[in-house]
């Protein structure tokens, strides 16, 4: 089938690479000449394990090519995606539709004979009847049935996630369309997906209840977590207890400072505002929003009850700058609340990140950028993990205590457990001592 993705960031170069893998052929489309020309030579815009791979053996094979310019692609198309970005409206929160509509304008524009459209961006109930419309109104000869089909893959395990998913949801009850979309997934028929057909709105609607979903079991993590400091008890026992049992899942259980990301955040925020919109207000997901707001700048509590307090003077290395490992996504990420919070309140910010230093450079002011965990912990007062990159699980701690002002770790992801660290003051998420009310 030949292929045409508009958006070539995260999803879209994710996905076009994989429908090439597949023996599809694709042309990854984005209006950054930038990228679309870094892109031709090899070299990529994202870090995801694995993608250059996939993109360097695609392109040589030709099935994946790239370009700035829709119209061509378009005219030979048999499925049309959209992945470009749906940020959250300044102002109001709502998802930014903007660059979905003017994708969908410029696709009317290039339609020939029968094309699907599929949006594979996040977007709220009834975008897809918008895009029709669009569609509709400005070429209403052409044949174009548009179909939801979300994508719930994982930044640092795309790949994976794109060839191996849990399930694949189309918003469609066009049969035309469907037989496309079965053409387009076929290649994962032999591990056997699921496929849910669906209408359109229940498609859109699933995607937002998913990620909702899965911040709010976080958020509630990080609330026992508190709980747990409080009562004297572990939260990674709590997690582990509550997690076997297959009603709940183990997934998603890992109390950290609050979740972040190009997704969670401002999808729960979408989904509230299309909740409030409807007057079905989602009160749990709101909730869940704000906790998880206020936890992230709040992480400096526990940093500034470490150092006795006060935090005016102090050094802190922080360790993780991307929102989670294995990506350069700064998007949301609570180091940036965090290390806000840390200078607003009189200490020196000196950071770290494997990946994402470049990316941080461009969100984070006013802090010293250091070339490695240990030039990072250089006459520090506390060393914090925020993000558990792999490099960060086995640190020479005699080497961290001799070279740090104070012997402290304040470890937000419980990567480490307090009794592996002897001659360090460690403190975790939720690994309470035994107090009374
Ligand atoms: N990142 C994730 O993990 C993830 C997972 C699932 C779903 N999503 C959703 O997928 C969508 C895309 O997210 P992303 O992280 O890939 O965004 P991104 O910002 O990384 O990429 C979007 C790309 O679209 C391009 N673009 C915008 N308008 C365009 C146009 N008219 N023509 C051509 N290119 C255009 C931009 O230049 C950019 O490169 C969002 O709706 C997001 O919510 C993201």
């Amino acid at each position: 089938m030949r292929v045409v993705m508009i958006g070539s960031g995260y999803v879209g170069l994710v996905s076009g690479a994989c429908f090439a893998d597949f023996g599809h052929h694709v042309t990854c489309v984005d209006k950054d000449a930038d990228k679309i020309a870094r892109l031709r030579k090899g070299v990529l815009p994202i870090f995801e394990p694995d993608l250059d791979r996939l993109v360097v053996a695609n392109t040589r094979e030709k099935r994946l090519d790239f370009s700035i310019d829709l119209a061509g692609p378009v005219a030979d198309a048999d499925a049309v995606f959209i992945a470009v970005g749906t940020p959250s409206r300044r102002g109001d929160g709502h998802a930014d539709l903007s660059y979905v509509y003017a994708a969908a304008a410029e696709i009317a524009t290039a339609l020939t004979g029968l094309t699907v459209v599929i949006t594979k961006s996040t977007v709220p109930v009834g975008t897809g009847d918008e895009v029709e419309r669009i569609i509709r109104e400005l070429r209403p000869e052409v044949d174009a049935p548009v179909v939801s089909n979300p994508e719930f893959l994982r930044e640092g395990a795309a790949i994976q996630d794109f060839k191996h998913p849990d399930r694949i949801v189309v918003g469609t009850e066009d049969e035309r369309a469907r037989k496309v979309m079965a053409e387009l997934y076929r290649p994962l028929y032999l591990n056997q997906p699921p496929i849910l057909y669906t209408s359109r709105r229940t498609a859109e609607l699933t995607k937002y209840a998913a990620n909702a979903f899965l911040a709010t079991k976080i958020t509630f993590i990080n609330e026992i977590a508190e709980l747990c400091e409080k009562v004297g008890a572990d939260v990674q026992q709590v997690a582990r207890g509550i997690g076997l049992d297959n009603r709940i899942g183990s997934k998603f259980l890992h109390a950290g400072p609050g979740y972040g990301g190009s997704c969670f955040p401002k999808d729960t925020v979408a989904l509230i505002k299309t909740g409030q919109d409807y007057e079905a207000p989602l009160r749990i997901v709101e909730t869940v929003a704000a906790v998880n707001e206020a936890r992230k700048r709040g992480m400096f509590r526990k940093i500034a009850a470490a150092l006795g307090g006060n935090l005016r003077g102090k050094t802190i290395a922080v360790l993780g700058l991307t929102f989670k490992p294995n990506t350069d996504d700064m998007r949301e990420a609570p180091s940036i609340p965090l290390i806000t919070a840390l200078t607003d309140m009189g200490a020196t910010v000196r950071a770290y990140d494997p990946v994402g230093m470049e990316q941080a450079r461009q969100v984070l002011t006013g802090i010293d950028f250091c070339d490695g965990p240990y030039a990072c912990a250089e006459n520090a007062d506390a060393l914090v993990i925020v993000t558990e990159w792999e490099q960060f699980r086995a640190l020479d701690f005699d080497r961290l205590k001799a070279m740090m002002r104070q012997a402290v770790l304040v470890d937000l992801r419980n990567v480490y457990r307090p009794e592996e660290l002897p001659g360090f003051a460690y403190h975790g998420i939720g690994r309470g001592r035994e107090a009374g009310p």
